[in-house]
């Protein structure tokens, strides 16, 4: 491959803006200057910096935040910060976006990748991949909570959920619960919860597919995935039904 295609496919700039780089000599490859765009390297084996610092060639990215709250789940926002604004730049330069949404106010598992055939796969509503959230109730949640969600609840606009599998992890005037939900309509678990008169004060993405959220990561931390959590991933993406 040309040094320009590997430099620009990694979102270093344009061809153009690429050859004023390499034209600077800020381009090395295994330990010598390169100037010329034409290059031909091997993107997976040669030795490559850019201004002192390793260029590790690949497509795609996988990110797995512990998304914090007050953050938006998007690529841009006029008014609030993103979770792509809080990436370290060498990893924003893949033009990630997040998989699917969180609300504002919402924490934990937020899936970050360029790989736009991955989500797309993962989002499908045929997929039914499962998410799992960690939810604090204003109230007692009760046996019939349970059976209301396994039959599937009526939202405010009339839609009626797939069913839900809640489980109590604690309950009184405030109770944690877990739930896990097959779909991902807009602010889904809050109006589930409205829809048997209760509120969600506190809600965490804990789990989505065969992904867990790493517990080790602070609120607004993120980490890579590890090899086999991708491999779980395609491989979950693959599946006609989960
Ligand atoms: N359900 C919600 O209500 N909010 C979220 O952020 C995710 C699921």
């Amino acid at each position: 491959m040309r040094i320009d295609k590997m430099l620009a496919n990694m979102g270093y700039g344009s061809r153009k803006e690429v050859k004023q780089l390499l034209k600077k000599g800020q381009v090395v490859v295994n330990g010598k200057i390169v100037k010329d765009g034409k290059e031909q390297i091997d993107p997976f084996h040669d030795a490559v910096t850019l201004n002192g610092a390793e260029v590790q060639y690949k497509e795609f990215i996988y990110l797995m935040m512990n998304k914090p709250p007050g953050v938006i789940s998007a690529t841009e926002d006029d008014y609030d910060e993103t979770v792509i604004d809080i990436l370290q730049p060498e990893d924003a330069v893949f033009s990630p976006f997040p998989v699917g949404r969180l609300d504002k106010d919402t924490e934990g598992l937020l899936l970050i990748t360029n790989d736009g055939g991955l989500a797309h796969q993962l989002l499908s509503p045929k997929k039914n991949v499962p998410k799992t959230y960690f939810a604090v109730i204003d109230r007692e949640v009760t046996d019939e909570d349970i059976e209301a969600f396994r039959q599937g609840v009526t939202l405010d606009d009339g839609y009626h959920t797939k069913p839900g599998d809640l489980k109590i992890l604690k309950s009184g005037i405030y109770s944690d619960i877990e739930l896990t939900i097959t779909e991902g309509k807009f602010h889904q678990v809050k109006r589930m919860f409205e829809a048997v008169g209760k509120k969600v004060v506190y809600l965490k993405r804990v789990s989505m597919g065969p992904l867990q959220l790493d517990e080790s990561l602070e609120l607004g931390e993120y980490r890579e995935l590890t090899e086999e959590e991708v491999l779980q991933l395609i491989n979950v993406s693959k599946l006609e039904k989960i």
